[in-house]
């Protein structure tokens, strides 16, 4: 048996920080920044309806996802602690663990299908390289779909090749990883993102050229109200927490290696607006490709896949800059995955007091052998299902629309009743070195009356309970 609180121990030992405020941003959007912008949120609009669900998105982002978001930031450099022990730290009725815990286990429920949605986006890389939609402008648009889609069927369907770049990804992944905060995490992220970021806005240039640029555009801005439900409000809600990795104590996590002088306000102003232009412009990059080709909007998880071939597939250089794409993808998923196996990789360091090498050992071998089942989730198990949902989807589900959402309650309840008012406004306005003292009064009226009560009324109604 472990003693309680055995977790103080190696948490006495120097803990690494971000090394300035800039790379705070760019780790911290680099988490938030992933397959949540150019895979998910494509592919949920389109199900979902279009601009109704960006709508509520919008509002879901504002009112329930920054006001959270500072919250975990708070618990995270109060601290200086992993997602479990932060609680202890705080001197919370340790039962706040439950918290981290949930955390930790959601983490790995999302990195087994993320990880494998990596692999499909590296393997792109070199279908591309290898010509697979080099001569896409010679078919017809019905064909050209065709040969797209297939192309998409034999990389995810194939025996052992999803697999293997599932375990690629993986790999990328524990590599950096091992690297530490600043020489991994820090390094990687202050490079890659803008690189991504210059990629994407070229995507949309020539995605508003195509013909069906405006019906593209209609799609993902037109709101019709008639379109809103409570399954509509859910999967808009869960996508927040998606999006901006809340709910599981990444933020807590990345918050703990957080400057002193850091404004947690500002950051995460920063990172949600920023988030959000990122996943407008992949939707803009989408759709208009859609309406052109005439595919359906709401075809799901290989929208993404289906789409960008064929919005390079007419231009000069085109077979590049679709090279280009499935690059910024892998960036964007590997810069996500980080922060996503920092969660259970600071757990496990601290708590057993080993080498972070090891942990990262322990925790890329466990996604890899669990990660593999969602690999063939809708061909060889098929037939296993558990409540209707292959393990692909059941993994999202549990994740995306239970842990973070209740996740994100807990927090929410947590930071606004139970610890006290003083440690907050202290920590926000970084012990009074900053006058932000009206927007924190708006952040903590939000945190308390709105967000809590927002997501419990989502989450009761979608229980069926209301
Ligand atoms: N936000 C990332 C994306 O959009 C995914 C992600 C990273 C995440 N860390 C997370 C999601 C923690 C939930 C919780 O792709």
């Amino acid at each position: 048996m472990k003693k309680p609180n055995n977790e103080s121990v190696s948490t006495n030992k120097k803990r690494e920080t971000f090394s300035s405020g800039l790379a705070v941003f760019f780790a911290t959007l680099g988490s938030a920044v992933g397959l949540g912008n150019i895979w998910k949120f494509p592919y949920l609009v389109g199900e979902n309806g279009g601009g109704a669900f960006v709508l509520i998105y919008f509002l879901s982002i504002l009112l329930v996802g920054m006001p959270v978001m500072v919250s975990e930031f708070y618990i995270g450099r109060k601290s200086r602690s992993n997602a479990v022990s932060a609680f202890t730290k705080l001197k919370a009725n340790p039962k706040w663990k439950i918290i981290g815990y949930f955390g930790v286990a959601a983490a790995f429920l999302i990195m087994f299908y993320y990880s494998a949605v990596a692999g499909w986006v590296y393997s792109y890389v070199f279908k591309a390289i290898n010509g697979a939609f080099s001569n896409l402008s010679n078919f017809s648009f019905e064909q050209a779909t065709n040969i797209v889609e297939n192309q998409f069927l034999t990389t995810t369907e194939s025996l052992y090749s999803p697999i293997i770049w599932q375990g690629i990804s993986i790999l990328v992944v524990a590599l950096i990883l091992i690297g530490g905060v600043k020489n991994g995490i820090e390094r990687i992220t202050k490079t890659l993102m803008p690189v991504l970021f210059v990629l994407l806005v070229i995507s949309c240039i020539r995605a508003l050229t195509l013909p069906g640029a405006k019906a593209g555009f209609n799609f993902l801005f037109k709101i019709d109200f008639s379109k809103i439900n409570p399954s509509v409000i859910l999967s808009a809600l869960g996508l927040a927490f998606f999006k901006l990795s809340l709910g599981m104590g990444t933020m807590i996590t990345y918050g703990s290696y957080f400057t002193e002088d850091n404004n947690l306000i500002h950051t995460s102003a920063k990172v949600a607006l920023s988030d959000t232009f990122v996943s407008l412009l992949a939707g803009i990059a989408i759709f208009p490709v859609v309406f052109t080709f005439g595919m359906r909007p709401n075809s799901g998880p290989s929208l993404l896949f289906n789409t960008i071939p064929l919005v390079f597939s007419h231009i000069p250089f085109g077979n590049l800059l679709i090279i280009a794409f499935f690059i910024l993808a892998s960036i964007a998923a590997t810069t996500a995955s980080l922060s996503m196996a920092e969660v259970p990789i600071a757990f496990i360091t601290e708590k057993w007091n080993i080498k972070r090498k090891y942990s990262v050992i322990i925790v890329s071998l466990s996604t890899f052998i669990v990660g593999a089942l969602t690999v063939h989730s809708s061909s060889i198990f098929g037939h296993v299902t558990i409540l209707g949902k292959n393990f692909f989807d059941l993994f999202d589900y549990i994740s995306s629309n239970i842990i973070l959402p209740v996740g994100g309650l807990l927090i929410a309840i947590f930071v606004g009743y139970f610890v006290s008012k003083d440690s907050v406004l202290d920590e926000l306005s970084n012990n009074n070195k900053l006058s932000n003292s009206k927007t924190i009064t708006i952040y903590y009226f939000v945190l308390k009356y709105i967000s809590p009560l927002l997501l419990l009324i989502v989450f009761l109604n979608s229980l069926g309970i209301i």
